[in-house]
């Protein structure tokens, strides 16, 4: 993009464009709207219809039959795609993640619920062993604790095919194996499933910014160690590229960047490299940030979210997975 230099002052008064609401909407350059939204939730298996996470005030864990009647309030505000995450009972972890591949399992009977209940909002599920595994790394280990990346592509595999018979629309692998994009795609085709997207967590960093998403699908207490053999280094951007140009090879549809907020540059280069749909992840402590600030008075809620959502926009990003995007969405239509 070129920028026009125009005369200097006083012929230039940038303050004129700004000096009403009707001006600063017409002169606006980004804009944020309901289409730009994905709607992350965490499900749980209970009948509990709400149950709080502390580290996540006002984004409770739902039920199966809230989880539809969250589907039906996307569908009837716009947004297009939620993003279910599980929080498994604990006694079904064990050291493979045997549960990440039962056809009754929670996660496809979300699926199930969303698309009866709100056949127009895309279904989009994480791929990773995580929820699943009682010690909480996203793949399977050895003895040694060292996370086997050739054994966990053929769960993930699984995983996505398992997924995409429930009638997910979107595979989403969170898990950073070298080559999953690639194993998943093979198989999806193989399959008959040539239809599911895959939107790539091609830019993934080892982030603390994850902690209360871990507190919220139980998996903190149990995470022995870190995920920097799979999750990247905060300090890399060239190696992003490197991962994001890798997943399009393999054949992702979409990429994602995540966390969002701190890595709004790498959304920035990622999309000005490739021009794939990309996206980020508000991820939890995003989330709590915001909130918790929110709560104690110090920053206004409504206009924090909507200025960092429309943020992630003006980076280049096609649009933003939140815990937010419905409370935005009501914003946004009012
Ligand atoms: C794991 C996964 C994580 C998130 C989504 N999928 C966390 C992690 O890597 O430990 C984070 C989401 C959030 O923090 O909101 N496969």
């Amino acid at each position: 993009m070129t920028i026009a230099h125009g005369p200097s002052f006083p012929a230039a008064r940038p303050r004129r464009l700004r000096r009403a609401d009707w001006v600063r909407r017409l002169a606006r350059e980004t804009k944020l709207g309901v289409d730009d939204l994905i709607f992350a939730v965490v499900v749980h298996d209970g009948p509990e219809k709400e149950i709080q996470v502390q580290s996540m005030p006002g984004a409770p864990r739902l039920s199966l039959d809230r989880l539809a009647q969250a589907g039906e309030e996307a569908q009837s505000l716009g947004v297009p795609m939620i993003a279910v995450f599980p929080q498994i009972d604990p006694t079904l972890k064990d050291r493979q993640g045997g549960e990440a591949l039962n056809p009754e399992g929670l996660v496809p009977r979300a699926v199930k619920a969303l698309k009866a209940a709100a056949p127009n909002v895309g279904v989009m599920v994480d791929i990773a062993l995580d929820p699943f595994t009682d010690h909480g790394h996203d793949g399977v280990i050895n003895d040694a604790g060292v996370v086997l990346n050739d054994e966990t592509l053929d769960r993930l595999v699984d995983q996505a095919l398992m997924l995409a018979a429930a009638g997910a629309d979107v595979v989403a692998p969170s898990d950073m194996m070298d080559g999953r994009v690639g194993a998943i795609r093979a198989a999806l085709e193989r399959a008959l499933w040539p239809d599911v997207a895959i939107m790539s967590y091609a830019a993934k960093y080892a982030s603390a910014f994850y902690g209360p998403y871990r507190d919220a699908i139980g998996s903190s207490a149990a995470l022995k160690g870190d995920k920097k053999t799979y999750q990247m280094d905060p300090g890399n951007t060239d190696e992003a590229l490197r991962e994001a140009a890798l997943d399009i090879a393999e054949g992702a549809d979409m990429l994602l960047v995540k966390p969002g907020m701190p890595y709004l540059d790498i959304v920035h280069r990622v999309k000005e490299s490739f021009g794939l749909p990309t996206f980020a992840f508000q991820v939890s402590g995003e989330y709590a940030m915001i909130r918790a600030a929110a709560q104690n008075g110090w920053l206004d809620e409504d206009r924090a979210v909507i200025e960092s959502l429309t943020a992630f926009r003006r980076a280049g990003a096609d649009g933003v997975i939140s815990y937010f995007a419905l409370h935005a969405a009501r914003l946004l239509g009012r």
